[in-house]
Protein backbone atom coordinates (compact mmCIF):
# COMPACT_ATOMS: atom_id res chain seq x y z
CA UNK A 1 0.00 0.00 0.00
CA UNK A 2 1.83 3.58 -1.08
CA UNK A 3 2.19 5.76 2.39
CA UNK A 4 1.79 9.47 2.29
CA UNK A 5 4.70 11.32 2.18
CA UNK A 6 5.76 15.08 1.83
CA UNK A 7 8.00 16.30 -0.31
CA UNK A 8 9.04 20.14 0.97
CA UNK A 9 10.71 22.76 -0.97
CA UNK A 10 14.00 24.32 1.01
CA UNK A 11 13.40 27.95 1.93
CA UNK A 12 10.29 29.83 1.45
CA UNK A 13 8.64 31.46 4.18
CA UNK A 14 5.50 31.97 6.45
CA UNK A 15 3.27 35.03 6.69
CA UNK A 16 -0.24 36.33 7.57
CA UNK A 17 -3.00 34.36 9.62
CA UNK A 18 -3.42 31.10 10.19
CA UNK A 19 -6.13 29.30 12.37
CA UNK A 20 -5.06 25.99 13.71
CA UNK A 21 -7.71 23.76 14.40
CA UNK A 22 -9.29 22.47 18.02
CA UNK A 23 -7.30 21.33 20.80
CA UNK A 24 -7.29 17.84 20.99
CA UNK A 25 -7.12 16.94 24.71
CA UNK A 26 -10.05 19.22 25.01
CA UNK A 27 -11.67 17.33 22.34
CA UNK A 28 -11.31 13.92 23.88
CA UNK A 29 -13.17 15.09 27.30
CA UNK A 30 -15.78 16.95 25.89
CA UNK A 31 -17.11 13.49 24.47
CA UNK A 32 -16.28 11.41 27.30
CA UNK A 33 -18.19 14.29 29.73
CA UNK A 34 -20.91 14.90 27.39
CA UNK A 35 -21.90 11.60 26.96
CA UNK A 36 -21.60 11.32 30.78
CA UNK A 37 -23.74 14.05 31.99
CA UNK A 38 -27.13 14.81 32.08
CA UNK A 39 -28.33 17.02 29.18
CA UNK A 40 -27.03 17.97 26.31
CA UNK A 41 -23.77 19.21 25.19
CA UNK A 42 -22.53 21.77 22.55
CA UNK A 43 -19.42 21.51 21.58
CA UNK A 44 -17.59 24.27 19.22
CA UNK A 45 -14.00 23.96 17.74
CA UNK A 46 -14.23 20.08 18.03
CA UNK A 47 -10.95 18.96 16.40
CA UNK A 48 -12.04 16.49 13.85
CA UNK A 49 -8.66 14.41 14.15
CA UNK A 50 -8.82 10.30 14.05
CA UNK A 51 -8.00 10.14 17.13
CA UNK A 52 -11.12 12.58 18.98
CA UNK A 53 -13.20 10.79 16.31
CA UNK A 54 -12.19 7.62 17.43
CA UNK A 55 -13.54 8.78 20.69
CA UNK A 56 -16.88 10.06 19.29
CA UNK A 57 -17.28 6.62 17.88
CA UNK A 58 -16.39 4.72 20.80
CA UNK A 59 -19.04 6.47 23.07
CA UNK A 60 -21.49 6.03 19.66
CA UNK A 61 -20.79 2.38 20.11
CA UNK A 62 -21.93 3.01 23.63
CA UNK A 63 -25.33 4.46 22.93
CA UNK A 64 -24.86 7.72 22.93
CA UNK A 65 -26.72 9.72 20.43
CA UNK A 66 -23.79 12.36 18.57
CA UNK A 67 -24.80 14.75 16.11
CA UNK A 68 -21.75 15.61 13.91
CA UNK A 69 -19.15 16.72 13.92
CA UNK A 70 -19.90 19.57 11.09
CA UNK A 71 -17.44 22.23 11.14
CA UNK A 72 -16.37 21.53 14.42
CA UNK A 73 -19.97 21.31 16.14
CA UNK A 74 -20.81 18.28 17.81
CA UNK A 75 -24.12 17.77 19.31
CA UNK A 76 -23.94 15.06 22.06
CA UNK A 77 -27.14 13.71 24.22
CA UNK A 78 -25.49 12.94 27.30
CA UNK A 79 -26.75 9.63 29.03
CA UNK A 80 -25.89 10.31 32.51
CA UNK A 81 -23.22 8.57 34.28
CA UNK A 82 -24.69 5.20 34.37
CA UNK A 83 -26.15 5.21 30.61
CA UNK A 84 -23.84 3.47 28.93
CA UNK A 85 -24.81 0.40 27.25
CA UNK A 86 -22.33 -2.10 26.33
CA UNK A 87 -20.42 -1.80 22.74
CA UNK A 88 -21.22 -4.29 20.38
CA UNK A 89 -17.50 -5.70 19.68
CA UNK A 90 -13.98 -4.03 20.92
CA UNK A 91 -13.33 -0.38 20.75
CA UNK A 92 -10.76 0.36 18.68
CA UNK A 93 -9.51 3.58 19.19
CA UNK A 94 -6.37 3.89 16.45
CA UNK A 95 -3.44 6.02 17.33
CA UNK A 96 -5.13 8.14 20.52
CA UNK A 97 -3.24 7.09 23.93
CA UNK A 98 -5.78 9.85 25.52
CA UNK A 99 -8.73 7.59 24.33
CA UNK A 100 -7.07 4.37 25.44
CA UNK A 101 -6.27 5.50 28.76
CA UNK A 102 -9.04 7.97 29.91
CA UNK A 103 -11.27 4.89 28.44
CA UNK A 104 -10.21 2.81 30.73
CA UNK A 105 -10.49 4.33 34.04
CA UNK A 106 -14.09 5.25 32.82
CA UNK A 107 -15.18 1.76 31.80
CA UNK A 108 -13.45 0.02 35.01
CA UNK A 109 -16.31 1.28 36.99
CA UNK A 110 -19.35 0.17 34.14
CA UNK A 111 -21.39 -2.95 34.71
CA UNK A 112 -20.01 -4.59 30.95
CA UNK A 113 -17.41 -6.22 29.60
CA UNK A 114 -15.25 -4.22 27.25
CA UNK A 115 -12.19 -4.23 25.28
CA UNK A 116 -10.03 -1.39 24.06
CA UNK A 117 -8.07 -1.90 21.16
CA UNK A 118 -5.60 0.07 19.18
CA UNK A 119 -3.13 0.11 16.01
CA UNK A 120 0.17 -1.06 16.30
CA UNK A 121 1.89 2.17 17.80
CA UNK A 122 -0.71 2.28 20.53
CA UNK A 123 -0.36 -1.01 20.39
CA UNK A 124 3.17 -1.09 22.08
CA UNK A 125 3.05 1.86 24.48
CA UNK A 126 2.84 1.36 27.97
CA UNK A 127 -0.53 0.78 29.98
CA UNK A 128 0.39 -0.70 33.70
CA UNK A 129 0.43 2.97 34.77
CA UNK A 130 -3.00 3.26 34.58
CA UNK A 131 -4.08 -0.69 35.02
CA UNK A 132 -1.78 -0.78 38.30
CA UNK A 133 -3.83 2.27 39.97
CA UNK A 134 -7.12 1.16 38.60
CA UNK A 135 -6.40 -2.37 40.32
CA UNK A 136 -5.45 -0.47 43.49
CA UNK A 137 -9.18 0.72 43.18
CA UNK A 138 -10.49 -2.68 42.45
CA UNK A 139 -10.47 -3.04 38.79
CA UNK A 140 -10.56 -5.88 36.86
CA UNK A 141 -8.40 -5.60 33.77
CA UNK A 142 -6.14 -8.03 31.39
CA UNK A 143 -3.59 -6.28 29.71
CA UNK A 144 -0.71 -8.41 27.10
CA UNK A 145 2.31 -9.97 29.42
CA UNK A 146 3.86 -7.03 28.42
CA UNK A 147 1.42 -4.58 29.85
CA UNK A 148 -0.02 -3.44 26.97
CA UNK A 149 -3.70 -3.28 25.19
CA UNK A 150 -5.45 -5.12 23.98
CA UNK A 151 -6.87 -4.19 27.45
CA UNK A 152 -9.95 -6.21 28.33
CA UNK A 153 -12.11 -4.73 31.10
CA UNK A 154 -13.93 -6.88 33.41
CA UNK A 155 -17.34 -5.68 35.31
CA UNK A 156 -16.62 -5.34 39.64
CA UNK A 157 -18.60 -5.08 42.47
CA UNK A 158 -17.39 -1.39 43.44
CA UNK A 159 -14.34 0.83 43.06
CA UNK A 160 -13.15 2.43 45.97
CA UNK A 161 -11.16 5.48 45.95
CA UNK A 162 -7.75 5.91 46.21
CA UNK A 163 -4.93 8.32 47.32
CA UNK A 164 -2.20 7.82 44.78
CA UNK A 165 0.89 9.48 44.02
CA UNK A 166 1.94 8.95 40.45
CA UNK A 167 5.78 7.98 39.35
CA UNK A 168 5.57 9.78 36.30
CA UNK A 169 3.87 12.97 35.56
CA UNK A 170 1.37 11.91 33.09
CA UNK A 171 -1.95 13.60 32.35
CA UNK A 172 -3.54 10.84 30.93
CA UNK A 173 -3.18 8.97 34.51
CA UNK A 174 -4.58 11.47 36.13
CA UNK A 175 -7.86 12.06 34.32
CA UNK A 176 -7.90 8.43 34.31
CA UNK A 177 -8.14 7.60 37.86
CA UNK A 178 -10.73 10.54 38.22
CA UNK A 179 -12.88 9.44 35.70
CA UNK A 180 -13.02 5.96 37.80
CA UNK A 181 -13.41 7.95 40.82
CA UNK A 182 -16.46 9.23 39.41
CA UNK A 183 -17.52 5.48 39.84
CA UNK A 184 -15.71 4.68 43.12
CA UNK A 185 -16.76 5.05 46.65
CA UNK A 186 -15.14 7.78 48.62
CA UNK A 187 -12.96 9.93 47.75
CA UNK A 188 -10.68 9.47 44.57
CA UNK A 189 -6.87 11.51 45.01
CA UNK A 190 -4.05 11.83 42.14
CA UNK A 191 -0.85 13.73 43.67
CA UNK A 192 1.23 14.56 40.51
CA UNK A 193 5.16 15.02 40.83
CA UNK A 194 5.34 17.95 37.94
CA UNK A 195 2.28 20.12 36.97
CA UNK A 196 0.32 18.52 34.04
CA UNK A 197 -2.18 20.14 31.93
CA UNK A 198 -5.81 20.09 33.57
CA UNK A 199 -8.23 20.15 31.12
CA UNK A 200 -10.01 17.42 33.19
CA UNK A 201 -10.27 18.95 36.29
CA UNK A 202 -11.22 22.51 34.44
CA UNK A 203 -13.93 20.34 32.46
CA UNK A 204 -15.51 18.21 35.23
CA UNK A 205 -15.90 21.55 37.25
CA UNK A 206 -18.10 23.30 34.17
CA UNK A 207 -20.23 19.86 34.15
CA UNK A 208 -21.21 21.12 37.60
CA UNK A 209 -18.56 18.13 39.51
CA UNK A 210 -15.84 20.59 40.97
CA UNK A 211 -12.52 18.54 41.78
CA UNK A 212 -10.28 20.15 44.92
CA UNK A 213 -6.90 20.74 44.33
CA UNK A 214 -4.32 21.47 47.22
CA UNK A 215 -1.47 21.62 45.81
CA UNK A 216 -0.22 19.45 43.48
CA UNK A 217 -3.33 16.82 44.79
CA UNK A 218 -6.52 16.72 43.18
CA UNK A 219 -9.64 14.86 44.52
CA UNK A 220 -12.64 13.78 43.57
CA UNK A 221 -15.99 12.46 45.74
CA UNK A 222 -17.61 9.15 44.20
CA UNK A 223 -20.56 9.36 42.77
CA UNK A 224 -20.97 12.62 41.27
CA UNK A 225 -23.32 13.33 38.42
CA UNK A 226 -22.36 15.77 35.40
CA UNK A 227 -24.43 18.40 34.43
CA UNK A 228 -24.35 19.25 30.40
CA UNK A 229 -22.54 22.56 29.36
CA UNK A 230 -21.33 23.98 26.28
CA UNK A 231 -17.97 23.25 25.60
CA UNK A 232 -15.79 25.77 23.13
CA UNK A 233 -12.81 24.29 22.35
CA UNK A 234 -9.53 26.47 21.88
CA UNK A 235 -7.45 26.12 18.95
CA UNK A 236 -4.17 23.74 20.16
CA UNK A 237 -1.73 25.18 21.13
CA UNK A 238 0.72 21.50 20.12
CA UNK A 239 -0.78 22.21 16.26
CA UNK A 240 0.87 25.84 16.62
CA UNK A 241 3.66 24.77 17.30
CA UNK A 242 4.82 23.93 14.30
CA UNK A 243 4.00 27.40 12.86
CA UNK A 244 5.78 28.87 16.21
CA UNK A 245 9.11 26.89 15.34
CA UNK A 246 8.72 27.83 11.09
CA UNK A 247 7.63 30.92 11.68
CA UNK A 248 10.89 31.93 14.02
CA UNK A 249 13.40 29.68 11.73
CA UNK A 250 12.19 31.22 7.98
CA UNK A 251 13.73 34.93 6.95
CA UNK A 252 11.07 37.04 6.68
CA UNK A 253 8.55 35.30 8.63
CA UNK A 254 5.35 36.79 10.08
CA UNK A 255 2.37 34.83 11.02
CA UNK A 256 -0.60 35.32 13.23
CA UNK A 257 -2.03 32.28 15.08
CA UNK A 258 -5.92 33.46 16.75
CA UNK A 259 -7.53 32.26 19.64
CA UNK A 260 -4.87 29.32 20.42
CA UNK A 261 -5.01 27.85 23.96
CA UNK A 262 -2.59 29.42 26.35
CA UNK A 263 -3.79 27.47 30.02
CA UNK A 264 -0.68 27.93 32.22
CA UNK A 265 -0.06 23.81 32.22
CA UNK A 266 0.72 23.71 28.11
CA UNK A 267 2.84 27.22 27.57
CA UNK A 268 6.17 25.04 27.97
CA UNK A 269 6.78 25.64 24.23
CA UNK A 270 6.03 29.28 24.52
CA UNK A 271 8.61 29.58 27.90
CA UNK A 272 11.31 27.48 25.82
CA UNK A 273 11.24 29.53 22.32
CA UNK A 274 11.22 32.82 24.29
CA UNK A 275 13.83 31.74 26.55
CA UNK A 276 15.82 30.90 23.01
CA UNK A 277 15.33 34.10 21.60
CA UNK A 278 11.75 33.94 19.42
CA UNK A 279 10.26 37.17 18.76
CA UNK A 280 6.62 35.83 19.76
CA UNK A 281 4.10 38.13 20.91
CA UNK A 282 0.66 36.88 23.18
CA UNK A 283 -2.10 39.45 22.56
CA UNK A 284 -6.02 39.41 23.24
CA UNK A 285 -5.66 36.94 26.45
CA UNK A 286 -9.11 36.34 27.13
CA UNK A 287 -11.36 33.28 28.42
CA UNK A 288 -13.00 30.43 26.32
CA UNK A 289 -14.97 28.58 28.69
CA UNK A 290 -13.32 26.61 31.37
CA UNK A 291 -9.71 27.58 29.04
CA UNK A 292 -7.68 30.76 28.34
CA UNK A 293 -6.89 31.28 24.82
CA UNK A 294 -4.49 34.52 23.22
CA UNK A 295 -3.79 35.68 19.91
CA UNK A 296 0.03 34.64 19.07
CA UNK A 297 1.89 36.67 16.83
CA UNK A 298 5.38 35.62 15.77
CA UNK A 299 8.33 36.72 13.29
CA UNK A 300 11.65 35.63 12.44
CA UNK A 301 14.53 35.67 15.25
CA UNK A 302 18.21 34.48 15.90
CA UNK A 303 17.60 31.49 18.62
CA UNK A 304 20.36 30.61 20.74
CA UNK A 305 20.56 27.08 22.16
CA UNK A 306 19.62 26.73 25.91
CA UNK A 307 19.60 24.28 28.71
CA UNK A 308 15.63 23.54 28.68
CA UNK A 309 14.56 23.94 32.26
CA UNK A 310 13.21 20.79 33.83
CA UNK A 311 10.25 22.40 35.03
CA UNK A 312 9.12 23.14 31.51
CA UNK A 313 9.12 19.24 30.09
CA UNK A 314 5.53 17.87 30.94
CA UNK A 315 4.68 21.67 30.31
CA UNK A 316 6.14 21.38 26.63
CA UNK A 317 5.74 17.39 26.45
CA UNK A 318 4.06 17.28 23.16
CA UNK A 319 6.47 20.02 21.53
CA UNK A 320 9.50 18.71 21.63
CA UNK A 321 9.80 17.40 17.93
CA UNK A 322 9.01 20.95 16.68
CA UNK A 323 11.44 22.56 19.28
CA UNK A 324 14.27 20.19 18.37
CA UNK A 325 13.95 21.66 14.60
CA UNK A 326 14.60 25.25 16.56
CA UNK A 327 17.44 23.97 18.22
CA UNK A 328 19.06 22.50 15.40
CA UNK A 329 18.71 25.97 13.67
CA UNK A 330 19.61 27.79 16.61
CA UNK A 331 23.28 29.17 17.66
CA UNK A 332 24.89 27.04 20.36
CA UNK A 333 23.71 23.77 22.11
CA UNK A 334 20.69 22.95 23.50
CA UNK A 335 20.58 20.62 26.03
CA UNK A 336 17.24 18.59 27.13
CA UNK A 337 16.99 15.80 29.48
CA UNK A 338 14.41 14.94 32.11
CA UNK A 339 12.41 14.02 29.22
CA UNK A 340 12.60 9.77 29.15
CA UNK A 341 8.43 9.69 28.55
CA UNK A 342 9.44 11.33 25.28
CA UNK A 343 10.49 7.66 24.49
CA UNK A 344 7.01 6.05 24.97
CA UNK A 345 4.56 8.74 22.81
CA UNK A 346 3.86 7.64 19.31
CA UNK A 347 7.15 6.56 18.69
CA UNK A 348 10.78 6.96 20.35
CA UNK A 349 10.77 10.88 19.73
CA UNK A 350 14.34 11.35 20.82
CA UNK A 351 15.78 8.22 18.55
CA UNK A 352 13.22 9.09 15.81
CA UNK A 353 14.16 13.20 16.20
CA UNK A 354 18.10 12.39 16.70
CA UNK A 355 18.00 10.16 13.12
CA UNK A 356 16.12 12.87 11.26
CA UNK A 357 18.49 15.26 12.47
CA UNK A 358 21.09 13.63 11.84
CA UNK A 359 20.09 12.69 8.17
CA UNK A 360 19.62 16.51 7.62
CA UNK A 361 23.33 17.27 8.68
CA UNK A 362 22.85 18.40 12.11
CA UNK A 363 24.77 17.06 15.07
CA UNK A 364 22.60 15.49 17.42
CA UNK A 365 23.46 12.84 20.16
CA UNK A 366 21.21 10.79 21.79
CA UNK A 367 21.03 10.77 25.51
CA UNK A 368 19.16 8.33 27.99
CA UNK A 369 16.51 10.52 29.10
CA UNK A 370 17.08 13.41 26.33
CA UNK A 371 18.94 14.86 23.80
CA UNK A 372 21.87 17.23 23.02
CA UNK A 373 22.23 18.96 19.71
CA UNK A 374 23.91 21.82 18.38
CA UNK A 375 22.41 24.06 16.31
CA UNK A 376 23.59 25.22 12.39
CA UNK A 377 23.25 29.09 13.82
CA UNK A 378 23.39 31.01 10.78
CA UNK A 379 23.98 28.13 8.12
CA UNK A 380 20.85 26.17 7.09
CA UNK A 381 20.19 22.09 7.47
CA UNK A 382 21.15 19.72 4.81
CA UNK A 383 17.63 18.47 3.40
CA UNK A 384 17.68 14.69 2.35
CA UNK A 385 15.15 12.54 3.97
CA UNK A 386 13.32 11.60 6.87
CA UNK A 387 11.23 8.77 8.31
CA UNK A 388 8.33 9.81 10.69
CA UNK A 389 7.65 6.39 12.25
CA UNK A 390 4.63 6.71 11.66
CA UNK A 391 4.09 9.21 14.23
CA UNK A 392 2.20 12.62 13.45
CA UNK A 393 3.94 15.26 15.36
CA UNK A 394 7.67 13.96 13.45
CA UNK A 395 5.86 14.20 10.21
CA UNK A 396 4.65 17.65 10.66
CA UNK A 397 8.37 18.91 12.46
CA UNK A 398 10.55 18.02 9.99
CA UNK A 399 7.94 19.24 7.31
CA UNK A 400 9.01 23.10 8.59
CA UNK A 401 12.30 22.04 9.35
CA UNK A 402 12.96 22.92 4.82
CA UNK A 403 12.17 26.35 5.69
CA UNK A 404 15.85 26.59 6.84
CA UNK A 405 17.19 23.68 4.49
CA UNK A 406 19.48 24.15 1.34
CA UNK A 407 18.03 20.99 -0.52
CA UNK A 408 14.19 19.54 -0.40
CA UNK A 409 12.88 17.81 2.28
CA UNK A 410 11.19 14.07 2.01
CA UNK A 411 9.32 13.06 4.85
CA UNK A 412 8.12 9.59 4.86
CA UNK A 413 4.86 8.55 6.18
CA UNK A 414 2.77 11.32 6.56
CA UNK A 415 -0.33 9.91 7.64
CA UNK A 416 -1.02 10.20 10.25
CA UNK A 417 -0.93 14.03 10.86
CA UNK A 418 -4.31 13.19 10.38
CA UNK A 419 -4.42 11.96 13.80
CA UNK A 420 -4.23 15.81 15.53
CA UNK A 421 -4.31 18.31 12.12
CA UNK A 422 -6.20 17.35 8.96
CA UNK A 423 -5.75 19.88 6.86
CA UNK A 424 -1.77 20.60 8.10
CA UNK A 425 -0.37 20.48 4.31
CA UNK A 426 -2.97 22.64 3.22
CA UNK A 427 -2.57 25.34 5.60
CA UNK A 428 0.75 25.26 5.38
CA UNK A 429 0.98 25.72 1.74
CA UNK A 430 -1.56 28.68 2.46
CA UNK A 431 0.82 30.51 4.67
CA UNK A 432 4.19 29.85 2.12
CA UNK A 433 5.26 26.32 3.15
CA UNK A 434 6.07 24.81 -0.37
CA UNK A 435 4.94 21.67 0.44
CA UNK A 436 3.73 18.80 -1.75
CA UNK A 437 1.33 15.83 -0.24
CA UNK A 438 1.77 12.80 -2.01
CA UNK A 439 1.75 9.12 -1.87
CA UNK A 440 4.42 8.71 -4.52
CA UNK A 441 6.86 10.27 -2.72
CA UNK A 442 6.81 7.31 0.35
CA UNK A 443 6.03 4.49 -1.67
CA UNK A 444 8.96 4.85 -3.65
CA UNK A 445 11.31 4.95 -0.73
CA UNK A 446 9.14 3.46 1.68
CA UNK A 447 10.92 0.14 4.01
C1 LIG B 1 -2.44 14.17 27.11
C2 LIG B 1 -1.41 14.04 28.02
C3 LIG B 1 -0.01 13.83 27.62
C4 LIG B 1 0.21 14.18 26.16
C5 LIG B 1 -0.85 13.61 25.27
C6 LIG B 1 -2.22 14.16 25.65
C7 LIG B 1 -3.81 14.35 27.60
O1 LIG B 1 0.33 12.46 27.79
O2 LIG B 1 1.48 13.73 25.74
O3 LIG B 1 -0.59 13.92 23.92
O4 LIG B 1 -4.70 14.73 26.79
O5 LIG B 1 -4.05 14.13 28.80
P1 LIG B 1 0.91 11.89 29.18
O6 LIG B 1 -0.19 11.88 30.16
O7 LIG B 1 1.36 10.49 28.85
O8 LIG B 1 2.04 12.79 29.55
Amino acid sequence: MPVRGYRVAPGGTLVGEVGVPGDKSISHRAIMLGALADGATEVTGFLEGADSLATLAAFRNMGVQIVGPEAGRVHIQGVGRDGLTAPNGPLDVGNAGTAMRLLCGLLAGQPFESTLVGDASLSRRPMRRVTDPLAQMGAAIDTTPAGTAPLRIHPVDRLHGIDYAMPVASAQVKSCLLLAGLYADGETCVTEPAVTRDHTERMLATFSCPVQRDGARVCLRGGSRLTAAPVAVPADISSAAFFLVGASIAAGADLILPAVGVNPTRIGVLNILRAMGADIEIANRRDCGAEPVADLRVRSARLSGIEIPRDQVPLAIDEFPALFIAAACAEGETLLTGAEELRVKESDRIAVMAAGLVALGVDAEVLPDGIRIRGVGNGRLTGGTVHSHGDHRIAMAFAIAALRAAEPVVVQDSANVDTSFPGFAALAAGAGLDIEETAAVAAETAQ
